[in-house]
């Protein structure tokens, strides 16, 4: 079906951290509204993909799931669908990104596989119709199809560049990005939001603080750090706020949860050793932890 000529194509599939995170509520749909400040950073999957006669996908991390229950190709099955593409093709994945950390793993590999699949396909698809079928695969996925920091609103699928005036303060900082062994799983912290709806921060509320960030022209991105899903995942799992409070404390870092967690984050000065810091986050949460570090896109 395929002429043996046709190259394979190489997507990185970058993480992404939430820098400002306000839930503002939940919506008929059970869906959450929310308000967000997000930024891809330089560290991620890499998802390679060759023109087959059928989809398939293999994965060097053996806990990754290979059925159709996988991100990647239920985007390929869409994208497939959406553009009448009758082609098929072999995903490589290489995992990076850990599973269940809020860090959009599983998203953005699906968004490498549709912009992969437009570009074997010859281009079948433009930017609004790729966003609607990203839409469908998951709140976290439109983002990707933006390479820099963003706003989202909505469920997600609502997603705008940060303001050039803004976007600079993000781009470029080095931060380092620690996960403890376990995972949250997204939709047990929005239950445990709903449940107790003075976590919510109203819309008003989260859009006044974003437009104050962005309308002073030198507060740095330390000014804007913000989740509001951080009191339900610390109330269970207590780990995380022994050891960020610690950070605040013997570090003076400013550290934060990512979307659902179970991933942290601090921002760095540019030029400073990691390892004592690195040392900590090991001594709080066992050999088990995974520190990548990394700038953010
Ligand atoms: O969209 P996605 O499949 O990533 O969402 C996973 C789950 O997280 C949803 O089923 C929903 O329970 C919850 N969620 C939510 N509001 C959002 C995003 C996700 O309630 N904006």
């Amino acid at each position: 079906m395929f002429s043996s000529f046709v190259k394979p194509v190489v997507f990185a599939a970058p993480a992404k951290l939430n820098l400002f995170l306000a839930v503002t509520g939940r919506r008929a749909d059970g869906f959450h509204d929310l308000v967000s400040v997000v930024a891809p950073v330089e560290f991620g999957d890499t998802l390679r993909v060759e023109p087959a006669d059928t989809f398939s996908l293999t994965c060097d991390d053996p806990s990754v799931p290979l059925d159709e229950t996988n991100l990647v190709l239920k985007a390929a099955r869409a994208f497939a669908m959406a553009a009448n593409w009758r082609g098929g093709a072999r995903f490589v994945l290489e995992k990076r990104i850990p599973m269940g950390a809020g860090l959009g793993g599983g998203s953005s590999d699906a968004v490498a596989a549709l912009r992969a699949l437009n570009e074997l396909a010859g281009h079948p698809l433009v930017a609004p119709a790729l966003a609607e079928i990203a839409a469908g695969l998951g709140s976290d996925c439109p983002l990707f199809l933006h390479g820099g920091p963003v706003v989202m609103r909505g469920r997600g699928e609502h997603v705008e560049p940060l303001p050039a005036t803004a976007a600079p303060r993000l781009s470029g900082r080095r931060v380092l990005i620690f996960k403890p062994g376990f995972a949250i799983a997204t939709p047990w912290a929005y239950q445990a939001m709903a449940a107790q709806p003075s976590t919510y921060l109203p819309a008003g509320e989260a859009e006044n603080r974003l437009a104050a960030w962005v309308g002073a022209s030198a507060a740095p991105a330390e000014n804007i750090l913000f989740n509001n899903m951080e009191q339900v995942a610390f109330a269970k799992f207590v780990a995380l706020p022994t050891l960020l409070e610690q950070l605040r404390s013997e570090f003076a870092l400013a550290p934060r949860m990512s979307g659902s967690g179970s991933a942290c984050f601090a921002l760095l000065p540019d030029v400073s050793p990691t390892a004592s810091i690195v040392r900590a986050v090991r001594a709080a949460w066992g050999e088990s932890a995974w520190v990548a570090e990394t700038r953010l896109a």
